[in-house]
């Protein structure tokens, strides 16, 4: 069952009724002020930081589950209703909100009455525009009362929720004609205020939450909507909120539009008053000077647009595949940069309060954005480099507010490292640029003890050989990409972090999934050594890659799959020796993609396991048997009950890892098979079960073991995202850049026979036919009318047009 419809021309997916079986968001903004909006209104924004920069209040865990938003109420003689439906959830005549790049517009109808909003940040500014459109579709005059609503959150969203005994006694705001500005603290340390206004005289406001609802009314039933009366409340401690009410008469077919701007504003720390108590309002009278006419925010709106087409055209697919097209040209690479702006800050599943930007998150959510914002990723990869151990390990996460390594979280995932050579070579393939490597960085942020970018990888790839255990295989360390694989734990406390707990010193727990990352970044990080003229590290990575392979055929190889790791006992895990848990995705996909056991057979073997054991019409589940109970010496994997997260759940971030691993044997028919299960486009028909946002990746389906079999969860922060993106433009439809061109090499299977696919790289433009009769690689291709040999197509300079046939 569908609740609404692709728009691919518009880029929108088009929500057709308010009952979603789950709020379904879309993010606002694009640099540094961000909004998360449901499609009912819900959501909340920020600027920068989730936590530290709250402007708006909005309540996770609530019932309903979405409650706190941007809301706008329609009175109509007595009736009141909101367009998204929620919060007031009077019947509407007509409900529909377009999701699109970085904006949403709701509409809702009811007695003749049309209201449209659109929401958006637009570039360069720190406020959302909300555009509200009134139009009266009937044949006589009305006048109509509009609300707006607010509710501020006093900055600190941890301390909003949790310290009341001080915060109902310090909200503040100003309000100057139809502006309202927010300012509680302001009066001592703070440099920043919020402000809320609209461009046409108010009929009334409010500022204080309880004389706006009235005192046992929530947001469905406000007091001063029903009454078509605002009480003119000045907050003063309680909670501060934004109202403004206007009068609005409308002629039959007429149309009237306000803009609402919602912003955050800083002044300089000894130019903070106008006078003693009155806040400088310049900023915020420049601000709001930017959006005063409908034509100044369709401008705006244009912008926004272009930035997006812009940004879209670096990869674009035609197929006819029309669920595969709309994935690879608007909503996989839209997720990314989600993840590029929010890391896994902020999301209905994330409540911005909690984590920080994960070392290995970020690096691999960078794999999905390099060639979207190559410049931001190079930045981000010498945030993330400066936060590195000088022994070459990580910090787990790191805030983005310092740029400084978290202790909390703590350290010792042992694949951590080795992330950020895959980060790094994806920079330098996709831009060119090597210059990155001899960047100054410095170690845990201290400037006396930097290196240049190469150095820190060195470090990062002989961590893993400082680190081996019994068998000769990595040392696991806390956990490796499995976070709740936590092998050193030993956790017998109730709520106890699994991630930083425990850990008895032991060097025994080894993991085959970070053998094989070593084995698969191997290449890259010696061709950076090459590239550096660093000939000898080059030469003696390639061996050690060579042997770890072998290692791990040697003591990783269980006789119909791969291995997952040796516990701190030196058991097996992942093993048909065991009772639970006999075999795991993970190495699976990750060994065949670095090559190991493809020459021997093995390889084919493991993923023709994976389909028996772990396939399920949903995606492919994490491991089987599910653990039924919980395991002490296996950590936080244990503690889930089977069919959730880790604990055979469907994650959909290392399913690619099987697709990927699918071609690298030739059997493109499966990874585009095993795709099509998890991308939320070839999903949309079953949104019953899935539930969540038809147009982004969700972390995590139920798997096969759980009461809810193929609902998902944890929607848009994921690394699922990137991964995905690889997948299917680098390795299923096969054009990916390598450090000496750009390699062509589709693996898709006979249904998609002929599509096109246009890449810009360094500056110039690929145009790439594909007939595909899936006759076997290596594809033969054709560059600007000459064969060539191999597959790899030489970078041409930059402004150059290349056109690319190959048939394969
Ligand atoms: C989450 C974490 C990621 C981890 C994965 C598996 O997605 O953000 O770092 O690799 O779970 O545990
Ligand atoms: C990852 C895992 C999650 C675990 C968390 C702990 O996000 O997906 O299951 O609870 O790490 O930090």
């Amino acid at each position: 069952m569908r609740f609404g419809h692709f728009d691919d021309d518009a880029r929108e997916y088009v929500i057709e009724t308010p009952r979603t079986p789950y709020p379904w968001i879309n993010y606002l903004g694009t640099e540094e002020f961000f909004g998360l909006l449901s499609h009912t209104g819900g959501g909340y924004c920020f600027y920068r930081d989730a936590r530290l920069r709250r402007l708006t209040r909005y309540r996770y865990n609530n019932v309903p589950t979405d409650a706190g938003g941007r809301y706008y109420y329609v009175h109509d003689g007595g009736d009141f209703w909101t367009p998204g439906w929620a919060p007031v959830k009077r019947e509407l005549d007509r409900y529909e909100c377009r999701v699109g790049l970085s904006y949403s517009r709701i509409t809702g109808e009811r007695n003749g009455v049309r209201a449209e909003v659109l929401y958006f940040v637009p570039l360069g500014t720190n406020a959302e525009v909300h555009r509200v459109t009134l139009k009266n579709t009937r044949t006589a005059a009305k006048r109509v009362r509009l609300f707006s609503f607010v509710e501020f959150c006093l900055w600190d969203a941890w301390d909003d929720q949790t310290n009341y005994q001080r915060n109902l006694s310090i909200g503040e705001v100003e309000v100057d004609g139809s502006t309202i500005y927010h300012k509680t603290e302001y009066r001592e340390r703070r440099n920043h205020y919020a402000v809320y206004s609209v461009n046409a005289p108010v009929a009334g406001f409010d500022t204080d939450r309880e004389s706006f609802l009235g005192p046992w009314n929530g947001f469905g039933e406000p007091r001063a909507v029903a009454e078509g009366e605002s009480r003119n409340s000045v907050a003063s401690g309680w909670s501060p909120i934004g109202s403004h009410h206007l009068a609005v008469d409308l002629a039959p077919d007429e149309e009237k539009a306000f803009v609402f701007v919602l912003g955050y504003l800083e002044n300089p720390v000894d130019d903070k008053w106008e006078r003693p108590g009155r806040v400088n309002k310049k900023p915020a009278r420049e601000l709001l000077s930017r959006f005063q006419t409908a034509g100044q925010v369709d401008t705006a709106l244009a912008a926004l647009r272009d930035y997006w087409t812009g940004m879209l055209s670096t990869f674009t697919v035609r197929s006819g595949d029309e669920r595969l097209d709309r994935m690879v040209n608007i909503w996989n690479p839209y997720q990314c940069m989600v993840t590029f702006n929010m890391s896994r800050s902020a999301s209905y599943f994330e409540t911005g309060i909690g984590r920080g930007m994960g070392f290995r998150d970020s690096n691999q959510d960078l794999l999905g954005f390099v060639h979207l914002v190559p410049a931001r990723a190079r930045e981000r990869l010498l945030d993330i480099a400066a936060t590195q151990k000088p022994d070459g390990s990580a910090y787990h996460q790191y805030q983005p507010l310092t740029k400084q390594g978290n202790n909390d979280v703590g350290s010792g995932f042992n694949d951590d490292p080795l992330w950020l050579v895959s980060g790094t070579a994806a920079y330098v393939k996709e831009s060119g640029d090597l210059s990155v490597l001899k960047e100054t960085v410095p170690f845990d942020n201290d400037p006396k003890d930097a290196a240049p970018l190469f150095e820190h990888l060195k470090r990062s790839f002989h961590h893993v050989l400082q680190n081996l255990g019994p068998h000769g295989l990595p040392l696991i360390g806390r956990a490796d990409w499995n976070d709740c694989l936590n092998l050193n734990c030993f956790s017998d406390t109730p709520g106890e972090s699994f991630q930083t707990t425990g850990n008895r010193t032991g060097r025994t727990a080894e993991s085959i999934f970070i053998a094989a990352l070593f084995v698969h970044i191997a290449p890259d990080y010696a061709a950076l050594a090459e590239a550096m003229g660093f000939e000898e590290e080059a030469r003696a990575a390639r061996e050690h890659a060579a042997r770890m392979g072998e290692t791990v055929l040697e003591h990783g190889w269980d006789g119909d799959w791969f291995l997952r790791a040796y516990d701190f006992f030196g058991k097996k895990v992942g093993s048909r020796e065991c009772e639970d848990g006999q075999i795991f995705i993970e190495t699976q996909g990750y060994c065949v993609m670095a090559g190991i056991g493809v020459a021997s057979g093995q390889a084919r073997k493991a993923l023709d396991s994976v389909r028996d054991r772990l396939e399920t019409a949903h995606g492919i589940v994490l491991n089987q048997p599910a653990y039924e109970a919980y395991h002490i010496e296996l950590g936080e994997i244990s503690s889930y009950p089977p069919g959730y997260k880790e604990n055979a759940g469907i994650f959909c971030h290392n399913n690619p890892w099987v697709m990927i691993a699918e071609t690298v044997v030739g059997r493109g028919d499966r990874a585009l098979a095993l795709w099509r299960k998890i991308a939320p486009s070839c999903r949309e028909e079953t949104s019953e079960v899935h539930r969540l946002e038809p147009y982004a990746y969700a972390q995590m389906i139920a798997g096969r073991d759980a009461v809810r079999h193929g609902e998902a969860k944890n929607s848009w922060l994921t690394g699922t995202a990137a991964w995905n993106f690889v997948a299917i433009s680098q390795h299923i439809l096969g054009v990916r850049p390598e450090i000496g061109g750009l390699r062509v090499d589709p693996c898709i299977g006979p249904d998609v026979e002929h599509f096109t696919i246009v890449r810009h790289c360094r500056g110039a433009e690929y145009r790439i036919t594909v007939t595909n009769k899936a006759t076997g690689r290596p594809a033969r291709l054709v560059v600007d009318d000459r064969p060539i040999e191999g597959t790899l197509v030489p970078y041409a300079p930059a402004g150059r047009v290349v056109t690319v046939g190959c048939e394969v």
